[in-house]
């Protein structure tokens, strides 16, 4: 049984349970424990005449993060946190501490916390976000199995880049230039022909060289790709995800949400859409100027998302603020990002891709891209290749839009960003 189950437990349960020491305190005979176990806390109350002698002492003695093992009587106590306690019997430590090194004092800059990530993260503030991070994956690969996707795995190792060069990570491989994987796009497209519907869920890499509060060098992406979606549909279905994914994490993740004092509000479908042209003109209004057709600058993406509530679309993007493969009418793309309210900005990028054969190599031609290493891509367009749709959606991002976060590296257990690899 863990903390979480014993939660909704009957008072007197006799109660085995393993955990760390997350907390300590003695009052006139009582000591008590703050007791992690991954799933929730509980506190331990270790009292003579009660709790036997030996263990009294180990509940006095014992140090922060310890791990150990006890057996007691669960008790109700309106004074505990979540109500409930356990009356120490016995207890003994599997695993002793050293002196923890993360205290009020101790901690003294952002860069202190992540250079001890491999401890940092058992605090309550980086758990929680992990395990609501855990809850959104584990809802997305949910929501596409019920809906009829195949989970595929695409290469991180790769020969071409998706979304630019600028963003590359370029490898030696064996001789030869490679890179490491920006997006699996390309690889769903092939296979959306086997299966129908695809999804992916994997590290990503780009070579950001700018430090912002949005970017992480790896992140993970779940990408969605569909034959015979139009951009509609690919619009309807992003919102659908996010709304169940959401959901999910309102109803399976309330108490970690409530330790992050975050109130989340499940964004209702349909989201709102914009155009390019709107929003830039709400970027302008608030004196952020950009050239018609380049891409949204952040610092416009976040002004423009502070006037909305929930996520929302900006649509009908320039061509010339786009990779290659998307669709376009006179030099409008029917493509799409999904943008977070509140100034977190861009969470999502999708749209309709190019499946005509002549389109595609004019286009590839047009952007200067070195033809050979696309020639498996084109020749899809040769062999049945529908109309079809997808999208990328951040991990990361959306975490630290749904949990609040000044930076995307809390959302990840071990980040990786222009300055750090540690550990
Ligand atoms: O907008 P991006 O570059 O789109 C693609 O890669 C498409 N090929 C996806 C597709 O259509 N299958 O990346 C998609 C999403 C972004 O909206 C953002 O949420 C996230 O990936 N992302 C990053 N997250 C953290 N750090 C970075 N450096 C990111 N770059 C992109
Ligand atoms: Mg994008």
């Amino acid at each position: 049984m863990n903390v979480r189950e014993i939660l909704t437990t009957k008072e007197g349960s006799e109660i085995k349970l393993n955990g760390w020491v997350a907390n300590k305190s003695s009052i006139g005979s009582l000591t008590f424990i703050l007791l992690r176990d991954g799933s929730a806390y509980i506190q331990l109350v270790g009292k003579r005449g009660f709790t036997n002698d030996e263990s009294l002492k180990i509940m006095q003695d014992v140090s922060l993060e310890s791990a150990i093992t006890i057996d007691g009587i669960l008790r109700d106590d309106v004074r505990a946190p979540n109500g409930k306690e356990v009356l120490v019997k016995d207890i003994k430590v599997i695993a002793n501490a050293d002196e923890w090194p993360i205290t009020k004092s101790t901690v003294t800059s952002v860069k202190f916390l992540y250079d001890n990530r491999h401890l940092s993260i058992r605090g309550k503030k980086a758990s929680s976000i992990l395990k609501i991070r855990s809850e959104f994956i584990t809802a997305s690969v949910e929501y596409f199995t019920k809906h009829g996707f195949t989970l595929i795995s695409a290469p991180s190792i790769v020969g071409t880049a998706v979304e630019g060069g600028s963003t590359l990570f370029e490898l030696n491989y064996f001789g030869r230039k490679a890179y490491l994987s920006q997006s699996a796009q390309l690889y769903e497209e092939a296979a959306i022909c086997a299966f129908g519907k695809v999804f992916v869920i994997q590290p990503a890499f780009r070579a950001e060289k700018s430090k912002t509060a949005k970017h992480l060098t790896e992140f993970i992406m779940i990408e969605a790709e569909v034959a015979f979606n139009t951009q509609e549909d690919n619009l309807r279905l992003q919102e659908d995800m996010l709304n169940y994914v959401t959901s999910k994490i309102a109803e399976n993740r309330a108490y970690e949400l409530s330790l992050l004092g975050r109130k989340f509000n499940i964004p209702e479908k349909p989201f709102d859409r914009i155009k390019y042209d709107e929003a830039r003109d709400i970027a302008i209004r608030h004196g952020i100027e950009f050239a018609y057709g380049d891409d949204i600058p952040t610092e416009a993406e976040r002004v423009i998302s502070k006037e909305f509530e929930k996520p929302f679309f900006i649509t009908n993007y320039p061509l010339s603020a786009r990779s290659f493969y998307h669709m376009a009418i006179n030099n409008i793309t029917s493509s799409a990002d999904m943008i977070a309210p509140h100034g977190f900005g861009e969470i999502a990028t999708g749209g309709q891709r190019i499946h005509d054969y002549n389109t595609l190599l004019s286009r590839i031609k047009e952007y200067n891209l070195d033809e050979s290493s696309f020639k498996w891509y084109i020749d899809l367009r040769k062999y049945g290749m529908p109309y079809h749709a997808g999208f990328g959606i951040g991990v990361e991002r959306c975490i630290r839009w749904i949990c609040n976060l000044k930076h995307i590296r809390a959302a990840s257990l071990f980040p990786r960003t222009i300055t750090r690899v540690y550990p």
